[in-house]
């Protein structure tokens, strides 16, 4: 297995790089009809997934970009770090950080996936993908799925200020501008109601957890528990504590220049809920409250969003 591949940071930096010199309209590029950043994926990468064998101990996360998928992510890497430490096999003698592929599945090289089938580790999965673009094998072999979802008034606000603080997303003169892209599906992997309509349907397969941002953020120590026994991963009470303090987000933000390069300030932004009230005008208002009642409202995952809750003006 090879050795020291670059990290997250540094792969995210020169990604950066790389898109000063590009066009904008050359930022993001169609593949099956959705947009995605030309700096980190590409339709090479995308024909070469499929070949990736998914086992039935991956841990899965799915969530449309912007919905705390990094903070997740930390999570669950942890929860693996634990799992690994307690199994003793075989394999524990080999330096797990240098077992990592870059996080998302969709971003990286061909070689990906069959570095990935070689790897002995118990992997983390992340990926902002449909359900209908995902490797066959995830749900062939039921790999478990973590589904995290978040507000869209949240989600579109954070997503706004993603685009305007990375190079690699095309950037936005004002606001009404991003708000207009975000309602009628100009967003890099697609449209958030289109997102949350076809996972749905997997919604209540007993080998998928949904999880929304709001209630982690509301009760961090139970939404780990949740997670980790969804994983089967066994935590004493110590452990279940550190997992939740490593993941904070005071925690994450300062470290977020080591894990994520000098970009880091703009993963972990505010990190809270309800920003879109500094952002949101009452017509925008109206029209987020008309599409989420005509696409996602009445469904399981519409519900367990708590719209009235957290996106009522
Ligand atoms: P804001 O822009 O609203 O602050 P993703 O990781 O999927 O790109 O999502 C980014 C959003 O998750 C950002 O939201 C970011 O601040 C928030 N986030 C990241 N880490 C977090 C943490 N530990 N706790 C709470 N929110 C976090």
């Amino acid at each position: 297995m090879e050795k020291s591949r670059k990290t997250l940071a540094d792969i995210l930096n020169e990604a950066m790089v790389a898109a000063n010199t590009m066009d904008r309209d050359k930022l993001l590029f169609s593949y099956k009809g959705i947009l995605y950043p030309a700096t980190f994926c590409s339709p090479e990468v995308f024909r070469a997934m499929d070949s990736l064998e998914a086992r039935s101990d991956d841990i899965i996360l799915a969530g449309y970009p912007k919905s705390g998928t990094n903070w997740l992510g930390q999570i669950l890497n942890d929860l693996v770090a634990i799992f690994g430490k307690k199994a003793q096999d075989k394999e524990s003698s080999m330096n797990y950080e240098e077992m990592q592929e870059f996080p998302y599945l969709e971003m990286g090289d061909t070689g990906k996936y069959e570095r990935m089938n070689k790897s002995p580790c118990r992997r983390v999965i992340v990926t902002h993908l449909l359900p209908e673009n995902l490797p066959s094998s995830i749900f062939r072999n039921k790999a478990k799925i973590l589904l995290l979802i978040r507000n869209p008034k949240d989600v579109a606000t954070s997503f706004y200020h993603f685009s305007n603080g990375m190079s690699h997303l095309p950037s936005y003169e004002t606001w009404d501008d991003f708000f207009i892209a975000f309602m009628t599906k100009k967003m890099p992997w697609g449209c958030y109601f289109e997102y949350l309509s076809k996972w749905n349907k997997y919604a209540d397969d007993e080998n998928v957890m949904t999880i929304t941002y709001e209630e982690l953020k509301e009760n961090p120590v139970l939404g780990v528990k949740n997670i980790a026994a969804f994983f089967g991963v066994s935590l004493t009470e110590k452990e279940l504590q550190s997992v939740v303090e490593r993941s904070s987000f005071q925690s994450m933000k300062k470290n977020s220049l080591k894990t994520h390069g000098k970009h880091g300030d703009v993963f972990f932004r505010k990190g809270g809920v309800n920003d879109w009230k500094n952002l949101f005008s009452g017509d925008q208002n109206k029209k987020m409250d008309k599409a989420f009642e005509e696409r996602i409202k009445g469904t399981k995952l519409g519900t367990k969003l708590k719209y009235e809750v957290y996106c009522k003006a």
